[in-house]
């Protein structure tokens, strides 16, 4: 078994909530994909425990803003990247300083896993945002009507199995096009040999589908189970809202879940 999370967005209520849900069902084995930081009141505290948590993480736009620079973000984003920088570059501890730093220096574009789950043999991608640009291209539901091509020119670069964050709305991408809710799953995709998929598991942090509990996935057997979490919304935003250079409607889309 394992556990995968993304878009934490330095929400240390939720990345909380979330790691404790996973150790009571007893996973020990948790993938991150990417944009640990950005909008939210925790990045030291958030990067630590993801540090500590997870087998690996890969690199998210957040991420990407705070170590090199924001791209294609707008002003909220781009003030709240600049003062996440603040906050890490003044940790007085050298050390801890710079184990952020190199953390967020080291991650990787992707990570791919070849491994049995169930009777199945699965090829597992691990990206933030999609399978041609791993930091920054959005794969919305909306797209496989709308731009099906696109949606179809991704799934060539799938093998497999690809996990991605990055929109913060879950779901599953077949390639015929097609697009599934959770719900419309029961909140479990099976992995079976001959079907691609594109799997997005939601975000820990700051979700946009109307849903204002966190979101992440873990792998049982073949089976992808999507996973739901209340967290203690209202203490995050009041951390947001007492911090002048965070905009408050990075607190206000906690409550609203968009
Ligand atoms: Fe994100």
């Amino acid at each position: 078994m394992f556990a995968i999370i993304s878009d934490i967005h330095s929400n240390l209520e939720a990345l909380t909530a979330v790691l404790g849900d996973i150790e009571k069902r007893g996973i020990e084995t948790i993938y991150c994909l990417g944009d640990v930081i950005g909008y939210g009141p925790d990045p030291k505290e958030c990067l630590d425990l993801v540090i500590k948590k997870t087998q690996w993480c890969v690199l998210g736009n957040h991420d990407y803003a705070a170590f090199y620079e924001p791209t294609n973000f707008n002003y909220g984003a781009e003030q709240a990247s600049f003062w996440t920088r603040d906050v890490l570059e003044a940790e007085q501890q050298n050390d801890r300083r710079n184990n952020r730093w190199s953390f967020l220096g080291e991650l990787p574009m992707r990570r791919t896993l070849k491994t049995k789950l169930g009777r199945n043999t699965a090829i597992i991608d691990f990206i933030h945002a999609s399978p041609r640009k791993p930091i920054n291209e959005y794969i919305f539901p909306d797209d496989v009507y709308t731009n099906p091509i696109k949606v179809q020119v991704l799934f060539e670069r799938v093998k497999h199995i690809c996990f991605v964050g990055h929109t913060h709305l879950p779901g599953v991408f077949l390639d015929e096009p097609d697009f599934y809710l959770p719900d419309e799953l029961g909140d479990v995709y099976p992995i079976v040999n001959k079907e691609k998929a594109i799997i997005n598991i939601g975000s820990v942090g700051q979700p946009r589908d109307k849903d204002n509990r966190s979101s992440y996935a873990y792998v049982d057997g073949n089976e992808v189970n999507f996973v739901r979490l209340a967290y203690d919304f209202e203490a995050t935003a009041e951390k947001i809202k007492a911090i002048d250079r965070l905009d408050n409607f990075h607190a206000e889309r906690l409550r609203d879940g968009r």
